[in-house]
């Protein structure tokens, strides 16, 4: 039996240590925003964010999260209270069949946690990790402009600020 935090919670999981982690989201937690595309860490679908960082959930052995912290698109944010990165890209309406989306969002995500204000060339080399065969490419570019701004109006609104 492993434990693992996800999206906050700490989770039970009894599985083979070597059983990918995109397994154990989708199989064991019902936590299926990730996708099964390749399975060969080469197209993304399956992002997720560990400790900060964007991970392809597929080529990660479970074993290795124990003590870490996971999250999954649906630690983003709700239907009712999406996240900046979720509102962008409906706003943008970036997704065609949408098997890329949720993977393209968590590496977002990640990006524009550690950098708020990314440049184009910096976007795009992100987000060239990930194939899209709809071609939306255009669209989740402006999507990603749109999620800075958001966050970035989000950071300075007096509601969200840290009392000291
Ligand atoms: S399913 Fe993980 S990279 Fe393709
Ligand atoms: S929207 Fe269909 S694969 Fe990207």
């Amino acid at each position: 039996m492993m434990k693992l935090n996800v999206n906050g919670s700490d989770r039970q999981v009894d599985a083979d240590p070597d059983t990918p982690l995109l397994y154990v989201l989708r199989d064991d937690l019902q936590l299926n925003a990730a996708k099964f595309g390749c399975g060969l860490g080469q197209c993304g679908s399956c992002t997720v964010i560990v400790d900060g960082k964007a991970v392809l959930s597929c080529v990660t052995p479970v074993v290795l999260l124990e003590g870490r912290k996971v999250t999954t698109l649906e630690g983003l944010g709700t239907i009712e209270a999406p996240a900046p990165i979720q509102r962008a890209f409906i706003e943008e309406q970036a997704a065609q069949c949408g098997y890329c989306i949720a993977g393209m969002m968590m590496r977002a995500q990640a990006l524009l946690q550690r950098n708020s204000k990314p440049t184009e060339a910096e976007i795009r080399a992100e987000l060239g990790l990930h194939l899209c065969r709809c071609g939306t490419h255009m669209r989740i570019l402006r999507a990603m402009h749109r999620a800075a701004k958001l966050m970035q109006t989000a950071d300075a609104s007096p509601t969200q600020r840290r009392t000291p």
